[in-house]
């Protein structure tokens, strides 16, 4: 196959990239830095849009601004290239997100779940991330591309052990003795293993059947205070100091970051996945940590054992020192 991925220079596109090209499909990353053009689409069989200014940044209005227009305008510049293309892809997979559901301690969400924007007490910046959910997927649904098969992807946060994702931000708190309970660790986190997250992309693309709004996370979602717990444990540290709401408030100022983050309680399932037949490598949290931590390890050895001094000795084979 042939794959066009908007945005793929990023965190997940780094991972659908690898994946594809082990499979031996050809991978074209389109970037604002890049010489490849949206034309591109144009005889390709899928396109995955990943493009949109991070949302791990302070809510400035500046920021507010590009967060909204760089998801709206890309879907549309993408929804636009397929409708013009001779040769349209067979499937469009648009990223969307977990965050659009409710904050809720309640029942689990799934796809025909309430999404979020009318919780009481719930902060103004927490409403903004709804708001451009919504018209993210708005932008999606009024693209006219009627050879193509389309899928939103209500993604929840994908883990791997790649370096500066965020499984990595989580483990460097934990290997600090920071990653105790957030707030008070009620709040759900939604969350996919990364193989997971290759699995379901792959699922999507092959089931022609399949189009319309998915879930992908994994199905059991868990409060805040267990899922730090299962990390601890995973990498061997007894004790993680909890933090509390206001030192979250000021981490993330100092961070450049938002709180809602890590404390909106996202409690969202896969039932349309499941419903669909696929099944999930890693569906509980306590195993998937114990994979990444076990992953991440592996990569920091790796990385030791190519500090000079640290290689292993080699032994030349031959004549024993001809010269001497
Ligand atoms: N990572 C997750 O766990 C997760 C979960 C749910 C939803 N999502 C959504 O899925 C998408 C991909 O996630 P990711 O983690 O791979 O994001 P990422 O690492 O931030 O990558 C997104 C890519 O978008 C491009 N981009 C950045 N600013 C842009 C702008 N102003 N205009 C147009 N393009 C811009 C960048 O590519 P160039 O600089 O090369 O142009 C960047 O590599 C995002 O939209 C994200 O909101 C991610």
């Amino acid at each position: 196959m042939k794959l066009i991925i908007p945005g793929g220079s990023g965190h997940l596109g780094s991972i659908l990239k690898r994946a594809f090209e082990a499979d031996e499909h050809k991978v074209v990353v389109i970037s604002r830095r890049g010489p490849a053009t949206l034309d591109e689409v144009d005889g390709a069989d899928v396109v995955i849009n990943l493009a949109g200014r991070s949302v791990n940044c302070r809510y400035t209005k500046r920021n507010r601004e590009e967060i909204m227009r760089s998801r709206v305008d890309s879907t549309r510049a993408v929804g636009e290239a397929i409708a013009r293309a001779v040769r349209p892809p067979r499937v469009w997979l648009q990223a969307s997100t977990a965050t659009i559901y409710e904050h809720t301690y309640g029942p689990p969400n799934d796809e025909n779940g309430t999404l979020g924007g009318n919780e009481p007490g719930v902060p103004e910046t927490w409403r903004f991330s709804i708001d451009v959910a919504r018209a993210w997927e708005r932008a999606f649904d009024e693209a006219k591309t009627p050879l193509t098969r389309k899928i939103a992807l209500r993604s929840a946060i994908v883990m791997s052990p790649d370096p500066g994702g965020p499984f990595d931000l989580l483990l460097n708190l934990v290997r600090y003795g920071l990653g105790g309970r957030a707030g008070d660790g009620r709040q759900y986190v939604s969350w996919i293993h990364y193989r997971d997250f290759v699995s379901a992309i792959r699922w999507l693309i092959a089931n022609e059947s399949l189009s319309g709004i998915f879930n992908i996370a994994a199905p059991h979602p868990l409060p805040n205070a267990e899922f730090m717990e299962a990390v601890r444990k995973a990498w061997g540290i007894g004790f993680g100091l909890p933090s509390t709401r206001w030192m979250l408030e000021m981490g993330a100022w100092l961070m450049r970051s938002e709180t809602e983050l890590i404390l909106k309680s996202r409690r969202v399932v896969p039932a349309r996945l499941l419903a669909s037949g696929f099944t999930f490598e890693f569906p509980t949290w306590p195993e998937a940590a114990r994979d990444l931590c076990a992953q991440r390890r592996n990569h920091d050895r790796s990385k030791l054992s190519r500090l000079p001094g640290n290689q292993p000795r080699r032994y030349r084979m031959g004549r024993k020192h001809a010269s001497s």
